[in-house]
């Protein structure tokens, strides 16, 4: 049974810390896991007057989130917060009023950032606006990771330090998936 993560990651960045970390930690996940990687930078900025005829990379957005069994936002912190970029999305993929893409999504939270803090605090004002779409997210294991040298090997690879952590923090989130999908478990969305 193949179980399909959408991953968003929460920068545009070319060389971004947090996509690296995306591509890395899927490699963690067993084999009957799928990543989806969906793009955000096409978007348009959110503007409730277009909520009747949403764009094409709105509409796309959308089914890549109904089409997952869970989501997992990967993301920076700007300023103490999240990413301009990743709230534009998650409000787009809200709305129309009663339409949201999210609701009862299971979905876990990750980033990696160049300061200690290891986006500690976006990943908080993230599990607000989580709770208010409706979306059931993991709680434990946290995972505040700093940009360091050795945190990826030269393939790309999570380095040694961290791998054991994160592969117990994939399995914690690959099960709670499972056990909050509504798509998985029929009758129970
Ligand atoms: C940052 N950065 C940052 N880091 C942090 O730990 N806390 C913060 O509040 C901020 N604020 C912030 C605001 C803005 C506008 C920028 C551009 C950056 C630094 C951030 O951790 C660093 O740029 C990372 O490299 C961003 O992640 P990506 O793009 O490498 O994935």
């Amino acid at each position: 049974n193949q179980t399909r993560i959408a991953i968003i990651v929460g920068s545009l960045r070319r060389d971004s810390f947090n996509k690296k970390l995306a591509r890395a930690i899927e490699k963690l996940a067993p084999p009957e896991v799928s990543f989806i990687h969906i793009p955000i930078g096409d978007l348009p900025l959110y503007n409730q007057d277009d909520d009747a005829a949403q764009a094409e990379p709105v509409t796309q957005l959308k089914a890549s989130i109904l089409a997952a069994e869970g989501v997992l936002f990967v993301t920076p912190e700007y300023n103490r917060s999240v990413p301009g970029v990743l709230k534009n999305a998650i409000d787009h993929a809200s709305r129309p009023y009663g339409q949201s893409a999210w609701q009862k999504k299971p979905a876990g939270i990750i980033g990696v950032s160049v300061g200690v803090v290891g986006t500690a605090m976006a990943q908080q004002h993230l599990r607000n606006i989580l709770a208010n779409l409706d979306m059931p997210t993991m709680g434990q294991p946290e995972a505040f990771i700093q940009a360091k040298e050795g945190l990826f090997d030269a393939d790309g690879t999570i380095g040694l330090d961290s791998r054991s952590f994160l592969e117990g923090w994939m399995r914690h989130f690959i099960a709670w998936v499972r056990a909050h999908s509504a798509i998985g478990n029929a009758g129970c969305g």
